[in-house]
């Protein structure tokens, strides 16, 4: 099976080998819980390795997404120039419907021949609707649509809870074929960050949670070590 490295350090052997090409996964975690810094990791790891990719923000301003994962990723030194080479790009439309996003990929693919994208995150989306039922359904449409498209696409999704994923049964996991939880655990007197493979179509994962840090130089999992 062909698969797309992350690239974050660790990550892939948890996935073992990286997320299976042109599947769709949502990342799911809490206020804080490391899903920007993530998914950003993995455009911009994405894009070292000569793989575009697209970055959609539907939150924070691209300024803002810059200016923060700038902050947070000291190390990435090489990130102005991936972004002003088109290499990776940070986008917010002008539409959060499903149709435009869609629509806004395509364009990326055809015109700078992207291979990621990250959908930062779907709670942005739902807010336009009123019915449940309905977004299911127009979220259905979206990853059937994607699915025919050359990318391999994270989609994150905001847990209420910063301890457990309880949005483990939203909708969104439904229609994705994997799901990736990053908590913030309590730990003595400080916060541990872990992260889970919840669920992963078509391929073997470890299951455990696993203790993450973010560091200037990227995201490290550590492989091999519990979180308590
Ligand atoms: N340089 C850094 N070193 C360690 N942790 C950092 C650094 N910069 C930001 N963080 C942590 O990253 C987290 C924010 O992550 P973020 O990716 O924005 O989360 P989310 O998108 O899930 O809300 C915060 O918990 C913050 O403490
Ligand atoms: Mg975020």
């Amino acid at each position: 099976m062909e698969r797309v490295k992350t690239g974050i350090a660790g990550m892939d052997e948890v996935l073992n080998g990286g997320i299976p090409l042109h599947r769709h996964i949502a990342l799911n975690g809490g206020p804080g819980a490391g899903k920007t810094s993530f998914s950003f990791e993995y455009i911009y790891r994405g894009a070292q390795m000569g793989e575009n990719g697209v970055y959609i923000t539907l939150e924070e301003t691209p300024e803002d997404i810059i200016e923060n994962m700038s902050a947070t990723f000291t190390g990435f030194t090489d990130m102005a120039d991936l972004i002003s080479s088109k290499k990776m790009e940070i986008i917010k439309p002008d539409k959060f419907r499903l149709e435009d996003i869609a629509e806004l990929l395509e364009e990326r693919i055809a015109n700078n021949d992207i291979k990621r994208a990250v959908i930062d995150s779907s709670t942005m989306v739902r807010l336009a609707f009123k019915d449940e039922s309905e977004y299911r359904q127009t979220m259905f449409e979206f990853f059937s649509l994607l699915r025919n498209l050359d990318i391999t696409a994270i989609m994150t999704v905001e847990a209420a809870n910063q301890d457990l994923a309880t949005s483990k049964f939203d909708i969104e996991h439904f229609v994705l074929d994997g799901i990736i939880n990053l908590y913030n655990l309590g730990k003595a007197e400080q916060r541990v960050k872990a992260v889970e493979v919840y669920k992963m179509r078509g391929t073997d994962h470890k299951r455990e949670k696993i203790p993450f840090k973010i560091t200037p130089n990227g995201i490290k999992v550590f492989v091999g070590e519990k979180v308590f």
